[in-house]
């Protein structure tokens, strides 16, 4: 088991174009780290650099105590798995999880004992002696894994690996994935775009974005439990990428005294976590961000503290469990969650609802930073 350290890691492809500039942070031996962040902003290229597959343009990579910026891949001890399962279609799935280990030339009987192994991890007993082409697409990315386990490494690195599965079976995986990596406890680098698998599957989650051409951005927004990124997001990326909805992001002001903030025409007092950071923008610009989850129906939340915000709904988005409703208040479209199916007001009808205040971000629209 290794813990990986990233430190001022660059990347450029040309000399023109950086596309990972200053990453610093660590991963914990045991933990399983996901990158999420936009298509393109570099999420495969830092595991790639860390598989050792990419050159590293600057900075310093460590796996455990060991610099690999030069270590060949094959030196590193990692299995990568990715999104396209890339399994030999001529060999049965056993000699597919075996192969790697035969060519390392471990003892036959040690390889058979470790594909037995996987294969039970992995629910694959029954079809060691099939082809991949007889095997459904979650049954090939568990073989895939299955090629990755038996070798025992220090770290696993998955780009994507859930990708190309339906929606019923990649849930599934999600779940059996994270269940593997508890049960083996190897330290495990998990990339994706979808945020969803960040929020349930990381121990820890890593937000990436385009680095783009200013030589002071990073492409790292935020570390943190995806709880932590969820309720204190630290800046207007992160705010905004994280959840679905997405949060309501509001251009809004802090009242001369700071205590409160205004925003087309409602007055909301600044909650306990930004008292003292609203001090310093006071009758300053700010954006107020508000997750959909906390804007109510007024007649079916009690919140403490909750203010009335109305105005006509545009789009009703019934999911079963609850309804999402979109509607405007003055030029701006707000999302909201209804608890009930019952009584719902057509398009064009002013709906009543509530914010909760409690709930609030607040950011700076100039640095993009939360205040507090
Ligand atoms: N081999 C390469 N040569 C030049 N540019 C590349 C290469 N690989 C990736 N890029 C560019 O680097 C950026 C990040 O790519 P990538 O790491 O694949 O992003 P992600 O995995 O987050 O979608 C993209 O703009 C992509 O076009
Ligand atoms: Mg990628």
């Amino acid at each position: 088991m290794a813990s990986i350290t990233l430190d001022h890691i660059g990347k450029n492809y040309t000399p023109e174009v950086t596309v990972i500039r200053d990453l610093t942070f660590d991963i914990r031996d045991g933990e399983f780290m996901v990158f999420v962040g936009p298509s393109g902003c570099g999420k495969s290229t830092v595991l790639r650099m860390i598989a050792g597959l990419e050159s590293i343009t600057s900075g310093t990579m460590k796996i455990g105590e060991r610099v690999v910026n030069d270590v060949h891949p094959k030196d590193r001890d990692i299995a990568m798995v990715f999104q396209s399962y890339a399994l030999y279609p001529h060999m049965t799935v056993y000699d597919n999880i075996a192969f790697g280990l035969q060519i390392r030339k471990i003892p036959e009987d040690e390889i058979k004992r470790r594909v037995q192994e996987a294969a039970d991890t992995l629910g694959l007993n029954a079809f060691l002696d099939r082809k991949p082409k007889a095997l459904s697409g979650g049954q090939r990315q568990r073989v895939a894994l299955g090629r990755a386990i038996v070798r025992n490494p220090s770290v696993f690195l998955f780009d994507e690996p859930l990708s190309n599965l339906d929606a019923e079976l990649r849930v599934h995986m999600r779940a059996e994935l994270s269940k593997l990596q508890r049960k083996l406890k190897t330290t495990t680098v998990y990339v994706t775009h979808d945020q969803v698998e960040a929020m349930t599957m990381g121990h820890r989650i890593a937000v990436l974005r385009p680095c783009g051409s200013d030589p002071k951005v990073s492409n790292l927004t935020q570390v943190g439990t995806p709880m932590e990124i969820y309720d204190t997001p630290a800046n207007l990326f992160t705010a905004g990428f994280m959840g679905t909805p997405k949060m309501n992001l509001l251009k809004a002001r802090l009242s001369d005294d700071g205590h409160d903030v205004l925003f087309y025409g409602v007055r909301m007092p600044v909650s306990a976590p930004f008292k003292a950071a609203a001090q310093k923008y006071r009758g300053k610009d700010v954006i107020l961000g508000i997750r959909p989850e906390h804007v109510g129906a007024a007649h079916e939340v009690d919140w403490k503290g909750d203010c009335a915000v109305s105005g006509p709904v545009e789009i009703l988005e019934p999911l079963g469990h609850e309804v999402l409703v979109y509607f405007d208040v003055q030029g701006t479209t707000l999302a909201g969650r209804l608890r009930s199916h019952q009584a719902l007001p057509g398009p064009g009808e002013t709906i009543s609802m509530v914010v909760q205040t409690e709930a609030m971000h607040l950011f700076d629209p100039a640095t993009e930073q939360r205040l507090a």
